[in-house]
């Protein structure tokens, strides 16, 4: 399972993104916000985190104007490898290198073209599994 959510800098885009995952026929769950009334990204990189603690989910998107408080927030949770990602290289190589289970966006940085296109490697794109990789991803919980 896969959930999304956003502050009010990322509503726009994540709408964009919501539609996006039904044509593709990816299930999600949209842990907010609603609308476009200011709100505090923390809350949402917690929401996202949790569900990804809890085992309600194995991947998160989150989304704010840039991408980068909502992914500061959700690298300092445990167990989450949050990516902010502006192109598909970045996409594909955190993925393959890092095995990063949240990608974060920046919904004034990226328009809604090449966000879908990173979503999409993204999500497509497994771990690579490769020993030296393994082992990095490993580190990062342990210095
Ligand atoms: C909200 O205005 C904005 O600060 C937020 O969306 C994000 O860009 C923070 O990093």
């Amino acid at each position: 399972m896969l959930v999304i959510a956003c502050d009010h800098g990322g509503y726009e885009l994540k709408l964009e993104i919501m539609k996006h995952l039904e044509k593709r026929g990816t299930a999600y769950r949209d842990l907010g916000c609603d609308s476009l009334a200011s709100v505090d990204y923390p809350i949402y990189a917690k929401r996202v985190a949790t569900a990804i603690q809890e085992g309600e989910a194995d991947r998160g998107i989150l989304i704010c104007g840039t991408g980068i408080g909502i992914s500061i927030t959700a690298n300092k949770q445990k167990g989450i490898r949050a990516a902010l990602c502006t192109d598909c290289f970045m996409a594909e190589m955190t993925r393959l290198h890092n095995d990063a289970n949240v990608l974060a966006l920046g919904g004034r940085v990226v328009g809604p073209g090449l966000a879908l296109k990173i979503v999409d490697t993204f999500l497509d794109t497994p771990f690579s599994g490769e020993e030296r990789h393994a082992r990095r991803v490993k580190m990062i919980e342990e210095v």
